[in-house]
């Protein structure tokens, strides 16, 4: 059985009216891994996950999931691949939202009792199972997104592929879907590719990152590796995380001692900054006020 969930080899995409999207890509994800596609608008992200997904096709290269290819039988990688579309439009089309997130396990061939389950338990993982009864057009744009999300998580996917799943999301629900996102992968080991702009949130998802530009990749590597390449960041018009962004500043303009790597997440910089506190002469209960890593 093949170790990468997904392996993209020297991938070239061309749509119908000429534009290539992709060109030159290899992508590989180990089973398990967290894994963060980056890159400015049209930079080919979404394009690659419809690959990934098989439902697009390469135009040159190959895409395999879980080792099987996506140009062979479709239908197979899709029980396995779950891919959140970017446009929440393009994924829910049945008259109810009940409908729309039954439509996977149903296809699946399941009994009805494990498509009720499953379905139930999907709409109550995103909050939405008291609007299980509404049409999916007049859901709210956040209501969308995460009706979009149920209906994956209904198909208990192995790979899960997420494009841009923070729009339109409140910070509760922003928060809510990192918790959701960590336990499937903490409980079955889930495989997780995010597309995002999103740079704050990616951190607390993903571990490593390709970065698209034109249609190339640019860049590859652990998070705190490709947010450091200030040159990889400024030509991919992509902004740090927020708190990097400030260690980064501490380290050059302050007494700051150099932090490297510089932290991510809230956790790292709490750390940090009870290790600076530690080792400087502030009074003990200065260093207590900081709160430990949650
Ligand atoms: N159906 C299509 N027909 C022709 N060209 C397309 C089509 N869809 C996308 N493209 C082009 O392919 C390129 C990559 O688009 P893609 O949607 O993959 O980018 P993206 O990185 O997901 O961008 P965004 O951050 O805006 O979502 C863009 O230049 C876009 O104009
Ligand atoms: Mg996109």
């Amino acid at each position: 059985m093949s170790d990468l969930a997904v392996d993209v080899k020297d991938v070239k995409y061309v749509y119908p009216d000429g534009c290539v999207a992709l060109d030159s890509v290899d992508i590989r994800v180990v089973r398990g891994e967290r894994v963060a596609i980056l890159g400015p608008n049209g930079a080919g992200k979404s394009t690659l996950l419809m690959l990934i997904d098989g439902l697009y096709r390469p135009s040159k290269g190959s895409v395999h999931v879980l080792g099987m290819p996506t140009n062979g039988n479709t239908h197979k990688v899709r029980m396995k691949v779950g891919l959140v579309f970017q446009d929440p439009n393009d994924q829910l089309f049945c008259p109810t939202l009940w409908e729309d997130v039954a439509f996977g396990p149903l296809n699946m061939g399941l009994d009805e009792e494990e498509v009720t389950r499953r379905a139930e338990d999907a709409l109550k993982a995103v909050g939405l199972y008291g609007l299980k009864d509404k049409a999916p057009h007049h859901l709210s744009a956040g209501e969308k997104k995460k009706a979009t999300i149920a209906s994956v998580l209904a198909m208990n996917p192995e790979v899960l592929v997420l494009d841009e799943p923070t729009a339109n999301l409140d910070s509760k629900s922003r928060i809510e879907l990192i918790g959701l996102i960590n336990n499937l992968h903490r409980r079955q080991r889930i495989t997780l590719v995010v597309a995002t702009h999103d740079l704050d949130f990616i951190p607390m998802v993903a571990d490593r990152a390709y970065v698209l530009n034109r249609g190339h990749v640019v860049a590859e590597g652990a998070l705190e590796d490709v947010f450091s390449d200030s040159k990889v960041m400024e030509e991919s018009g992509l902004e740090p995380p927020t708190l990097t962004k400030l260690f980064d500043l501490l380290n050059r303009f302050t007494g700051f001692d150099a932090v490297k790597p510089l932290p991510l997440t809230i956790d790292q910089a709490l750390h940090e900054i009870r290790h600076y506190l530690a080792k400087s002469r502030l009074e003990p209960q200065v260093r207590r006020a900081v709160p430990k890593e949650s």
